[in-house]
């Protein structure tokens, strides 16, 4: 595991995209697993600046994102598809044939995941996997009590994560989806190569115990310190408890 901790959010965000690109340059095809939220959004903008400045070619990538919520659609503006468009699809040349997503609107869910996860094993699997982590610990929408060995799968959202994604919601917490559809841990922990990125103080106390607690399914990102090529990004407010 490499801590890495940088000044401030935007740098979080330059760091991992410079991580990004050095990897699709090693690998044109690159297998990219993707998150949303506020965290990721610096990281998209400095790979969209990247990707253009350096002239990197985006059109063989291939994308899986980690999550959506069940019952938005795709055009829905809180769905992380229509995040994920406008923040990064819209901006470089990916083919959109090669983007994944989770469909929260599928008839049978059971098959949505169930296929997602045979598409991902099909592909050969993620070879670089972006992460956020909640302030409860969870990675994608693996809340507390999930376990090492779980799939892609439907979750019900915790309390503390349906509350601070209320933003997207325009502050109105009946909005927010009770559920959701992820990726496992062990579909994210399969990956090749992980990187998690944290900013900000509400997500000093959650760093310090995932990195220094107990590894446990009560704290989900604490079981990729078994991982074998895991980078944690960190501004310096969210590394703030890391000395105590
Ligand atoms: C989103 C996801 C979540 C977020 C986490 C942090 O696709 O999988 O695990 O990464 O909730 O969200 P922010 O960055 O908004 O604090």
């Amino acid at each position: 595991m490499k801590i890495i901790i940088v000044n401030d959010a935007r740098d979080v965000g330059v760091k991992a995209a410079e991580l990004v690109v050095k990897e699709v340059i090693k690998k044109k095809n690159l297998v990219l697993g993707l998150a949303t939220g506020g965290t990721v959004i610096p990281f998209y903008r400095s790979l969209v600046g990247l990707v253009k400045n350096k002239k990197i070619d985006f059109s063989y990538i291939r994308s899986f994102n980690l999550d959506e919520y069940v019952g938005l659609n795709k055009k829905d503006k809180r769905s992380f598809y229509y995040f994920m468009n406008k923040n990064f699809f819209s901006k470089v040349s990916i083919w959109m044939r090669n983007v994944y997503f989770l469909n929260g609107m599928a008839k049978n869910l059971d098959v949505e995941c169930k296929e997602y996860e045979e598409g991902i094993n099909n592909i050969g699997g993620i070879d670089l996997q972006i992460l956020g982590i909640g302030r409860d610990g969870h990675i994608g929408f693996n809340e507390p009590g999930s376990s090492l060995k779980s799939k892609t799968r439907e979750v019900l959202l915790s309390d503390i994560t349906r509350k601070d994604n209320v933003k997207f919601f325009s502050g109105e917490i009946k909005k927010v989806p009770k559920r959701a559809l992820t990726m496992g841990i062990s579909t994210i922990f399969g990956a090749k190569k992980i990187i998690l990125l944290a900013c900000g103080e509400g997500k000093a106390e959650i760093v310090h115990r995932f990195l220094h607690g107990e590894i446990s399914e009560e704290v989900p990102a604490s079981f990729l310190r078994r991982h074998k090529d895991f980078i944690v990004i960190l501004d310096k407010e969210a590394a703030s408890e890391l000395k105590n």
